[in-house]
Order: structure tokens, then sequence, then C-alpha cells
């Protein structure tokens, strides 16, 4: 190669290296959760669909809802020197150490779908998720507004001990009862997220409150939950959806299931694309230097029945959910 050539190709390869990755080049490490839910299994395939449409090379760690398998997938990301790290944080506290570590290593953090403290606030770049307060709310002004003024007894299926979203929809939905003398939440417990826990949990709801006669509604923080409480009433012998009434959260396609089958009555969709805004806002963060707003919110949708939920759940059978 003459001096020239390798001059030439010198100056080439420093102006390459000088410039801001491109999406087609990011790797991007994301700490998921597990797959506790049909909405979290829906969230994983999205993730990776929306990876591939802009080619970027998503590695995909799954916590097992074990937020120190969180925490060492995160250490590795950062060992691997990735371009951005997405976070789905299974709790809210106790990330700042890590989140430390991300930043000294200059490593962008994404919270996709759950919020963590705000101790954390500086640590992260933004967080795609939606009001989870506000959809408790809506949870709650739905079924006030259906009972009107009759005297409603409700028990509640809590998600996961410690999580934003937990924390936040049990907020929005208490908010809304405080309003109403006749709406009272008369028991409330942890199922965790999962269908199993949901079932269990409000089989002993039923026992307890005089085999489910003296229960008006079921709030749950999500649709897995709610669809383990209805085959928990069913082989109670009650008739969800028309002896105790129904209202969750996700919108996953069993849900409209069970609208069609007249067994559930209302839930608020929650997207599972977190992904697909996240990972536009680290492009444009790396390519052009844009800072994203600290929140880019989601949209928080009530379906009931008159939505037509057989041709939703058609819409979104194949989802991945
Ligand atoms: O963080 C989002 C919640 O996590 C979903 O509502 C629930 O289904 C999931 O487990």
């Amino acid at each position: 190669m003459t001096l020239k050539a390798l001059l030439a190709a010198t100056a080439t390869a420093a102006l390459l290296l000088s410039q801001p990755a491109s999406a087609a080049q990011l790797t991007i490490g994301f700490s998921q959760i597990g797959s506790e839910s049909g909405w979290r299994a829906a969230e994983t395939s999205v993730s990776k669909q929306e990876a591939a449409k802009r080619q970027v090379n998503l590695k995909i760690a799954d916590a097992q809802q074990k937020q120190e398998n969180q925490i060492k997938a995160i250490r590795s990301f950062i060992a691997q020197g990735v371009d951005a790290i997405f976070l789905a944080p299974v709790v809210a506290s106790g990330w700042d150490a890590v989140l430390k570590e991300a930043k000294e290593a200059k490593i962008p953090v994404v919270l996709l779908d759950r919020d963590i403290d705000p101790s954390g606030k500086e640590l992260y770049l933004t967080a795609v998720t939606s009001d989870s307060v506000h959809e408790g709310e809506v949870a709650g002004e739905w079924l006030a507004k259906t009972v009107g003024d009759k005297s409603c007894n409700v028990v509640e299926l809590q998600g996961t001990v410690g999580a934003s979203v937990a924390t936040n929809r049990k907020k929005g939905f208490d908010s809304v009862v405080a309003k109403h003398a006749n709406l009272k939440v008369v028991r409330s417990q942890t199922g965790d997220f999962t269908r199993a826990k949901g079932k269990e949990v409000m089989e002993s709801f039923i026992k307890a409150e005089d085999g489910g006669k003296s229960i008006c509604a079921v709030y749950a923080h999500n649709d897995d939950m709610m669809v383990g409480a209805i085959q928990a009433m069913k082989e109670a012998g009650l008739k969800p959806g028309k002896d105790i009434l129904t209202v969750s959260i996700d919108a996953v396609p069993d849900i409209f299931k069970a609208m069609v089958a007249g067994e559930a009555n209302a839930t608020v969709e929650l997207t599972p694309n977190m992904a697909g805004p996240a990972l536009d806002a680290i492009t444009a963060y790396k390519d052009k230097g844009t800072v994203p707003p600290k929140w880019i919110q989601t949209e928080s949708k009530l379906y009931t029945p008159a939505d037509d939920p057989q041709k939703i759940y058609e819409s979104k059978k194949d989802l991945g959910y």
C-alpha cells in the first residue's frame, strides 16, 4: 500500500470511528422480568419484533421475577459494553447502585413498563410506561358508574408487592373508592400477577365472604389474575360477570374471550409495545444527541363488552400473548 493510500484508509477509519452509532449497529441489553403474565410474554415478543424492524441486536435476559437476576444481567451488559440497557424493574426500590455503575460506564438506561423510586431519577435516560395511577382510576370510575348508588363490596387482587404498577394501580383505584361511600374494598391481597395465584387468592376470598355472596366486584391489577379469579368463581358455582362484576388491566386476548362468554365486564389496555418508542428514543439519542423527555407515556384505554370483544380477541390472539 502506498503512503497516500495508507493515509486515506486511516482517515476513513478515523471518520467511521468518530461517527455516532446508528440503529443498524446498536446492541441493547434488555433485562426482562420473566413471563408471569400473557401481557409480559407479548411484551417480550413485540420487543424482539421492534428490534428486528430496526436491525438492532437485542439481547434479552429473563430474570424469572428476581431482582438479583436483573442486577446480575445489568452488570453483565455493562461488562459486554452494550450501547444501551432496557430495564423492566420487577420492584421499584434497590436500583441505585447498579444504575450508578451503568451511568459511570456511560451506558444509557431506559425503563420499560414499570418505574423506580424517585432516588433513581437521575440514573436513567427515559421511562416508557403508562400512567398506572390513572389505570386504577379508570377501573374505579368504571365500577362507580356501573353500580351507581348500590352498595358494593370489592375484593382486590394486587400485583407483585413492591412493583410500581401494583402500588399505583391500588392508589388510583382507592382514590375513586374514597369518593363513593357505597364502594368498599373489603379484602385486598397480592396474586403476584399470575393466573395460578389469582385463582388461589380468589378461592380464599370466596370462602371468607360467605361463598362469595357478599362480594359485588373483583378488581384485579392484571387480566391474568382475573382469568384465574373467573375460574375460581365458576368452580364455586358463581357466575362471574353477572353475580360478581370484574374489572382488570392489560387487555390480553383471554379477557376478551371471557367478555364474549359474558364472564368479564371491563379491562384497561396496557400496550405491550414499550420497546418501539424506547428504541426510537435511544436511536435519536445515539445518532443526534436528542435527549428524550423523561417520561414517554403510553395510552390507557377502557374496553367493555360494548367494544366488540370477539373482534378485539381476533386482532390480538396472534401477537404473542
Ligand atoms: O408492568 C406491567 C404489568 O406486569 C402488567 O400489567 C402485568 O400483566 C405484568 O406482569
